[in-house]
């Protein structure tokens, strides 16, 4: 079926005391707009619909750059569900096929759950997406006479008997979209609230002969966030289900609960993820590789058979091929480090490539920034840096090359060659003993004065 989906981001979020729209506070490091635009990719739709309002720029700004091709639509005044949908209307006129409304801030629709609304939309005209709740709050209740939904009342409007109902609505509704927005431009706005209800349209069908019906998941699922601490409540649940997904997929977590996962982290079987180990957006570890305790990666790909760390940083850009070794104390960005090369301790590695088999010793500087401007380092295959090396980019480094430990490097060394670039070694016989003496008489001295 091509359906479309409608993203209602319009609301201002006066809860979360914040000076970011809603829809932007992140939870596994990513927008929650960007999880609502996510949730249903299996549904593969044509088309999506970003309703925005408050901090529309911004919230256009992220919707884009999860998906470029995403429509975004400004409500700016929030008068209610039906008229926020009624606002998605002229940017789907030449769409055909069904629209799901769904919302900036609900996160965790699967694509189980849209699956069965798909499905009950075979029978009926209108799907709503319904929840038992524990405690119903102020929901929406569901009314239903068998399989037929026949009303949705709003807790405002709603009487004891409606009240006492426990089928709440999500809000996420399925119908043509044609049809939808026909029934939404039918809703007024004479209730407790003076809104535009969304959840009128299902009397309005029903009065035109359509039908309805509700599907349910668990309440967890529809949660919306409103608060600090349902933002909270909403990574710690992400995270556990994200790390239940790679155990499931064969993962080792040494310690799961310390392990931070962005939405998009890729892990790749039988990797190996020791304690403390964050993974900020845009990581890919593959199948076999080890990250060890405490290392910190973002935007980097890791592949086969690479030891990271401990207390390794990976940062944007890093390239690290299979069995490369990077060891605790190195920073890495935007450098692609060949097979089987090492970096083990105390290093940084920006805007550089390492050649397969080199060998980075102890406290190698790529100097890459010159206050204004960044440059590159180029380091050959089975290249030895010396220790503490300072390679003062652009500079290159030959194939077979070496520089001495304690080198400032300036010029590029062929290949084959040794750069040694450091002051001749001078002994002074006797110097120290003869210095030791005179400092510790002049102690004594002074402590005899005192
Ligand atoms: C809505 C439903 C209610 C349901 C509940 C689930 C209606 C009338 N009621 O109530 O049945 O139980 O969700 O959470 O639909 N929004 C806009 N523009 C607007 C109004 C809202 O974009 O003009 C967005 C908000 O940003 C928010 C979402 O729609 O993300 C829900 O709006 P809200 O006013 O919070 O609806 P509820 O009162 O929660």
């Amino acid at each position: 079926m091509t359906t479309a989906f409608i993203i209602l981001a319009a609301g201002k979020g006066t809860r979360m005391q914040s000076d970011l729209p809603k829809v932007l506070h992140p939870i596994g490091g990513a927008p929650l707009l960007v999880h609502a635009m996510k949730s249903g990719a299996a549904l593969e739709p044509e088309r999506m619909v970003v309703v925005a309002g408050h901090g529309a720029e911004q919230v256009e700004a992220a919707a884009k750059d999860w998906n470029p091709d995403a429509q975004i639509v400004v409500q700016s005044e929030q008068l209610g569900t039906a008229h926020a949908v009624a606002q998605a209307a002229p940017a789907l006129a030449d769409f055909n096929g069904d629209a799901i409304v769904l919302y900036g801030d609900t996160p965790f629709i699967t694509d189980t759950t849209l699956a069965a609304i798909t499905a009950a939309r075979l029978t009926h005209d209108i799907v709503i997406l319904g929840f038992e709740a524990a405690d119903p709050l102020r929901y929406g209740r569901l009314v239903m006479d068998g399989t037929t939904l026949t009303k949705i009342v709003e807790f405002k409007d709603a009487d004891e008997a409606t009240r006492a109902i426990t089928l709440c609505n999500s809000g996420v509704v399925c119908a043509d979209a044609a049809t939808l927005f026909e029934l939404v431009s039918a809703v007024g706005n004479d209730n407790a609230a003076g809104e535009y209800y969304l959840t009128d349209i299902i009397e309005i069908a029903r009065q035109r002969g359509l039908t309805a019906t509700a599907v349910t998941c668990d309440e967890a699922e529809t949660q919306g966030i409103d608060s600090r601490a349902q933002l909270i409540a909403a990574e710690a649940l992400f995270q556990s289900k994200a790390r239940g997904a790679l155990i499931e997929d064969g993962v080792t977590l040494l310690a799961p609960d310390t392990l931070y996962l962005s939405h998009d982290t890729v892990i790749g079987r039988d990797a190996v993820i020791e304690p403390n180990v964050v993974c900020g957006p845009g990581v890919t570890i593959e199948t076999g590789a080890r990250i060890r305790a405490f290392s910190h990666l973002e935007g980097c790909h890791v592949s086969r058979g690479a030891v990271i760390g401990p207390y390794a940083r990976l940062r944007p850009g890093a390239e690290l091929s299979e069995n490369v070794k990077v060891g605790n104390f190195v920073e890495v960005k935007n450098a692609q480090i060949a097979e089987g090369a090492k970096v083990n301790h105390l290093s940084y590695v920006g805007d550089a490539t390492i050649g397969a088999g080199s060998n980075v010793g102890a406290g190698v500087i790529t100097c890459n920034y010159d206050g204004v401007f960044k440059h590159q380092t180029t380091i050959g295959e089975n290249v030895f840096v010396g220790s503490n090396t300072m390679l003062v980019a652009p500079v290159k480094l030959g194939d077979d090359s070496m520089t001495a430990s304690g080198s400032v490097i300036t010029r590029d060394v062929p290949a084959g060659d040794l750069g040694v670039a450091r002051a001749r070694q001078d002994n002074k016989p006797g110097f120290a003993r003869r210095m030791f003496e005179k400092l510790k008489k002049l102690k004594a001295d002074k402590a005899k004065g005192s």
